[in-house]
């Protein structure tokens, strides 16, 4: 399944919308360049096509492509920023998504950050709400996706994206740092969620929960070590990629991710429709 990244040409701390971030502690660019390239590395490696979108100056955040939109199908729910250092990637989202023919929904007005806050669950969409996304916005999703939503309160700002502190592996396993969700959300993960498996705050800080499954390889922004026997018994084994420098920004792997974009072969495969005209090779 191809993976939207987008190069981070762009990538500085500028602005602080979130715990992480502090515009007195630089990025350093190189070094930041070569951890995006070792994650775009790995996906060649295990054969996942990475498609690019294009960095736009002055939007430091858009390398998060997870924030980009939540995708099923040809389907796109784009986000609509909570804070407004980020709402000028939306137009610019919206018109890649639609460029690779997704067909893309908005919310009426609630803030939805994309699958920085939507993950699926087998063929559940567990979303958080609390900090970026409001609650009111996640039954539209659910609507505008055709899927069932479980909503998750998160109630910790290190952790203020779902995906920093959850990460399903497969419709029955997930990783979860407990510190993230309220008390019932967490009961509520562990009723839905028949492998759920704990990570220690220490290492949830370390953005361990911040990870991407491919095939039977679970790429994490961290060493993952405590994890690595529970992965095993599920039948994963840990690649750990130091994001050192994305961390700063309070992002990981999965937020420089947005799975399920169609590849640009399936795009090649599919001619744009031209009024009056049949394919001769057409059935
Ligand atoms: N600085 C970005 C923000 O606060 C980081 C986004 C991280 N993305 C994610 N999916 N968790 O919006």
């Amino acid at each position: 399944m191809p993976v939207l990244m987008c190069p981070p040409d762009h990538f500085q701390v500028t602005y602080e919308i979130n715990p992480w971030m502090h515009v007195s502690v630089p990025v350093d660019a190189r070094r930041a360049r070569r951890q995006w390239e070792d994650l775009r590395g790995v996906y060649a490696d295990l054969g996942v096509e990475v498609v690019l979108a294009e960095p736009a100056a002055g939007l430091p955040d858009m390398v998060f492509s997870a924030n980009a939109a939540v995708l099923r199908g040809d389907v796109a729910v784009l986000s609509r920023f909570r804070h407004p250092e980020r709402r000028g990637e939306e137009p610019l989202w919206r018109s890649l998504l639609s460029g690779l023919g997704m067909r893309v929904r908005e919310t009426s007005g609630p803030a939805f950050e994309g699958a920085g806050d939507a993950l699926f669950l087998g063929d559940t969409l567990v979303c958080g709400h609390g900090f970026r996304s409001d609650s009111a916005a996640i039954p539209e999703v659910g609507r505008a996706l055709d899927v069932e939503t479980l909503a998750v309160e998160l109630v910790d700002p290190r952790f203020y994206h779902l995906d920093t502190c959850f990460c399903p592996l497969d419709a029955r396993t997930a990783l979860l740092a407990p510190a993230g969700v309220s008390p019932a959300s967490h009961d509520l993960l562990r009723r839905r969620v028949e492998r759920l498996i704990e990570v220690p705050e220490a290492a949830a800080e370390g953005f361990a929960c911040n990870a991407i499954r491919v095939g039977d390889t679970v790429i994490s922004s961290t060493a993952l070590e405590a994890l690595a026997r529970p992965l095993a018994a599920a039948g994963y084994r840990v690649l750990g990629l130091p994001m050192s420098e994305f961390m700063k920004a309070g992002g990981g792997v999965r937020c420089l991710s947005l799975p399920g974009v169609p590849g640009a072969r399936a795009a090649q495969r599919e001619p744009q429709p031209v009024a009056g005209w049949r394919s001769p090779v057409a059935p």
